[in-house]
């Protein structure tokens, strides 16, 4: 390679670098012209050969040529990546003025915030939280809580057989005698919500399947009181401050006494309106004192203990509470009787 080259050299490097498109043209322009096979870069070992004077004037030139042809090709490189990185950004650039594509999360069935929220008064009432089975054995669900065999009572609570002895409990008291049992005569303090089933015929305030929280109190001394001041906090918690209770007296074979709890009505306060059919109280639970047998079948002296008993139905509180005017739409899963209870986030 002769040094009269180095002006075409020069010349045609230029020529490359300008018609230079991307970062790729720029790599080969630099392996082709500055890479040491290059044919420019091998010249510097042409220098050898040169005395001394010619070696000085050509190695300046070749010097300058290598620095002109590296100074366009960074400079054109430089502009090249500018042009990539608009190009790449107009290409990604995302239209905030869309809206955003919508996700949507599912929420709590009106059922569970309703348990949620009673389990959470009681709960603060030092309560704790049992659990039974839904599908019970005719000795917890009967025997246990005084009702035998050939009890009247029996019919009122007609269910879902599964064999002779086992069935769907028809109340959550079956949990009552499973944690007297577990307890092992030991005082008790404890809710129970869980899912109920009698045979019924299905309209807008009665449903096969239903649910109950069930409350069990036992300890020394425990007295009427004790329930129903239990009961007054949970309904002014539950419905507002003002709500009163009244007790009326009722019949279950496991309670002695037995009450109906009413509330004054937060409709009207009580005056009467078609909420409260005009009687200003509203029926929401059935209670009692924890009857003697039942303390000594399962394990409590019923000398030594007493306790409160109830048992109040969730779907009723939940429709009291929200409006609902029919038991079923617990059931149906219709969204727009769901999406209405959504929390919105
Ligand atoms: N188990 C009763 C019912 O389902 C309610 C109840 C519970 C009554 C506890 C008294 C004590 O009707």
């Amino acid at each position: 390679m002769e040094l009269a080259n180095l002006q075409e050299l020069l010349n045609s490097a230029l020529k490359d670098i300008s018609e230079a498109k991307n970062s790729d043209d720029i790599n080969n322009i630099r392996n082709a012209y500055l890479s040491k096979k290059s044919a420019l870069m091998s010249m510097f070992s042409l220098l050898g050969k040169m005395d001394p004077e010619q070696r000085k004037e050509a190695g300046k030139e070749i010097n300058d040529v290598k620095v002109a042809i590296s100074e366009k090709l960074e400079e054109k490189q430089k502009d090249i990546l500018a042009k990539e990185l608009e190009e790449k950004l107009n290409k990604e650039k995302i239209d905030i003025s869309l809206p955003g594509r919508d996700f949507s999360l599912g929420g709590k069935n009106p059922f569970h915030i309703i348990i949620d929220e009673m389990t959470d008064i009681f709960l603060g009432m030092g309560f704790e939280v049992c659990n039974g089975p839904e599908v019970e054995t005719d000795n917890y669900n009967f025997e246990l809580l005084n009702i035998p065999r050939d009890h009247p009572a029996r019919d009122m609570q007609d269910t879902f057989y599964i064999d002779e002895n086992t069935l769907l409990r028809t109340h959550t008291s079956p949990v009552q005698a499973r944690t007297m049992e577990r307890k092992g005569g030991k005082p008790i303090k404890m809710i129970a919500p869980g899912k109920t089933y009698r045979r019924d015929d299905d309209d807008a305030t009665h449903s096969h399947q239903f649910a109950q929280i069930e409350g069990l109190v036992i300890d020394k001394d425990i007295n009427i009181g004790h329930l129903k001041a239990t009961l007054e906090l949970f309904a002014r918690k539950m419905f507002g401050e003002g709500r009163e209770i009244r007790l009326r007296s009722s019949f279950f074979p496991f309670t002695e006494p037995s009450v109906e709890v009413d509330i004054s009505c937060m409709n009207c306060g009580g005056k009467g309106c078609s909420m409260c059919k005009g009687t200003g109280w509203i029926e929401i639970l059935g209670g009692g004192m924890v009857h003697p047998n039942v303390l000594k079948m399962n394990g409590y002296d019923p000398d030594k203990y007493s306790g409160f008993a109830f048992g109040i139905g969730i779907e009723r509180v939940a429709m009291l509470r929200y409006g609902i005017d029919d038991i079923r739409k617990f059931y149906t899963n219709d969204v727009r009787f769901l999406h209405q209870f959504k929390k919105k986030i």
